[in-house]
């Protein structure tokens, strides 16, 4: 069953079309890749699940449920956590401290409460405390915990993006180019992480320019060009598609 449905799903910006007519769905425990050139909307898809910007057309769907017109902060407490492609850490906090700012909207207890220190408070703020602490050891920066955000290498701190989305305990997870600027080694260990949240039974949709990362870690591909879903299937049968390799894969190296 599908767990996430985009039904002709249209984003125009003025009168450019940035995603036209898109309908597709993700599978639950899936890891589905979304590929295409630069400027192809994947980014703006994310956008329009994750609620930072509005529908122009369209429905999107999340466990049968619509999401439309609701908050970010909201679609964050149905269980959908993302990553962003330019990375947005509070580089002056610690690594820590960046992964407790995405639990906030996840915590039960009101401002009364907290303002009195009531015991449930105290044992709900311990309980964050801890999933913060697993999460960056999952991804292998709980030695870091007290450093500066913005002292980490890139790599880390692509790393740090994602602990802070699995603190939010999604059921659902977007990653906006996880691998965008590391290094062979850094890709590897992010290869293994990936490994290690589909074992948690968490479904991802991913944008990447990797290939190579796409093919290891994908079920299942979309492919945009222009605003529009031009393809889609299983990586092997992807990668062979003379649409696909004309739209994009048969482009010079153009990462960023
Ligand atoms: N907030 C916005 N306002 C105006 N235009 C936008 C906005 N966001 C995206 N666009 C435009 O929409 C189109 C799709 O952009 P998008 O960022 O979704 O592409 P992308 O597939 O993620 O590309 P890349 O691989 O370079 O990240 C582009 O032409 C972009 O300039
Ligand atoms: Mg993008």
């Amino acid at each position: 069953m599908a767990l996430l449905s985009l039904q002709k799903v249209t984003k125009t910006f003025g009168g450019l079309v940035a995603v036209s007519d898109v309908s597709c769905e993700v599978s639950s425990d899936s890891v589905v890749g979304l590929i295409g050139p630069n400027g192809a909307g994947k980014t703006t898809v994310f956008n329009l699940i994750t609620g930072s910007i509005r529908l122009t057309e369209g429905d999107i769907f999340f466990d049968g449920k619509s999401l439309k017109g609701l908050r970010p902060s909201r679609i964050v407490s149905l269980g959908i956590a993302r990553t962003f492609q330019s990375i947005r850490l509070f580089q002056g906090l610690s690594v820590l401290d960046n992964v407790l700012s995405g639990c906030h909207c996840r915590m039960r207890s009101g401002l009364f409460s907290s303002l009195l220190h009531l015991p449930g408070q105290r044992r709900e703020e311990k309980a964050v405390l801890e999933r913060a602490m697993i999460e960056l050891e999952f991804v292998g920066l709980a030695h870091l915990f007290r450093s500066a955000a913005g002292s980490l290498p890139y790599g880390d701190q692509r790393k740090l993006e994602i602990a802070r989305a699995l603190a939010t305990d999604p059921r659902f997870l977007i990653l906006d180019e996880p691998a965008g600027g590391m290094n062979e080694q850094e890709t590897m260990t992010l290869r293994e992480i990936m490994k290690a949240i589909r074992k948690r039974n968490i479904t991802v949709m991913l944008i990447e320019h990797d290939m190579s990362f796409v093919m290891h870690v994908c079920d299942h591909l979309l492919v945009m060009e222009n605003g529009q879903l031009i393809a889609q299937g299983a990586p092997q049968e992807i990668q062979k598609n003379p649409k696909v390799i004309e739209a994009y894969l048969g482009l010079e190296d153009d990462d960023e």
